[in-house]
């Protein structure tokens, strides 16, 4: 059955696919094999690409975390996404924004951990697709969340410093909480703690007080996270890291999750527990419209 070409340009180190879905990588590519990836992700906002240079310097950590030896600077591979989103808006037009998510593989070799039968064959690869996101009004409606009966990726054997293509664990919890009809999932820490979700990082406001997991609790060190503690007290809301328990989420006022793709969503409901049935929470109305505008001022794009 002939399946229409998909929306989206794909880099191959440098080269750009005639079709997104041409075969680019050998199955032996341990991105492929062993998920032994590195990897980001940022947006436009009306074409311009936000925060490369902050994603750009997470990737860098993730490499030197990974033992990853880059061939490029970091200042190529900023330059390969900018072409890449540039090659997709002259080919699709600049009506939507766009997704752009950047891998680099350690290469391909013979099957086999070390990294030497790899060396020389190291891999990018850039994705620029349109964001696909529910419209605003279903996304102020908020998400639903699992607590996954699983636990997050356990820091000792892996430094939530590096942004990694290994995700299995975050899939099996993704799936689990989609069985029992919700729409994603947080997980806990070996200690109990809660920490984050699949794809996000997780906040509360309780009296006026915004609380999110400390980075020890085993989180990805969210780009966005760190921006919502920095614009929080200009908005008059003290903010703490905290060792989060369950019980202080279930009794808070109101939570949200953030990413740089979705920015800030509401959860209307963890478990059991709804937060809200109408209108989005005040507190978290107020951050996520001003974190919007922070985002559209530093581009240049806000009225
Ligand atoms: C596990 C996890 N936590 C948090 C985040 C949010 O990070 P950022 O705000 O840098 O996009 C992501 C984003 O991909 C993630 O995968």
């Amino acid at each position: 059955m002939h399946k229409p070409m998909r929306k989206a340009l794909v880099n191959v180190n440098g080269q750009f696919l005639a079709n997104p879905d041409d075969p680019a990588i050998t199955v032996y590519d341990r991105s492929f094999m062993y998920g032994d990836s590195i990897y980001e992700v940022i947006r436009t906002y009306s074409g311009k690409s936000f925060g490369l240079d902050l994603h750009l310097d997470r990737l860098k950590r993730s490499a030197e975390l990974g033992y990853f030896k880059l061939p490029h600077k970091m200042a190529y591979y900023a330059a390969e996404c900018e072409r890449t989103i540039k090659g997709y808006y002259e080919r699709f037009g600049t009506d939507l924004d766009v997704y752009c998510r950047i891998v680099l593989s350690r290469g391909a070799g013979s099957i086999g951990f070390s990294s030497a039968k790899a060396k020389g064959s190291e891999l990018y690869a850039i994705i620029v697709q349109p964001l696909q996101w529910p419209d605003e009004a279903t996304v102020l409606k908020g998400v639903s969340i699992a607590i996954a009966g699983r636990d997050s990726i356990n820091t000792k054997a892996l430094s939530r410093e590096i942004k990694s293509g290994n995700y299995l664990s975050h899939i099996l919890g993704f799936i689990e909480a989609e069985e029992r009809g919700y729409s994603d999932a947080i997980f806990l820490n070996s200690e109990g703690f809660l920490s984050e979700g699949t794809t996000f990082n997780i906040f509360y406001v309780k009296n006026g007080i915004l609380c999110t997991p400390k980075l020890e609790s085993g989180i990805l060190h969210g780009i966005t996270r760190k921006m919502i503690l920095d614009l929080a007290p200009t908005l008059g809301l003290e903010t703490r890291e905290v060792w989060m328990r369950t019980h202080h989420l279930l009794e808070a006022d109101e939570i949200f999750l953030s990413s740089s793709t979705k920015e800030i969503w509401p959860i209307n409901r963890v478990e059991k527990r709804v937060y809200f049935t109408k209108d989005c929470p005040p507190w978290t109305a107020k951050i996520r419209t001003t974190l919007h505008q922070r985002i559209l001022r530093s581009l240049g794009t806000y009225p």
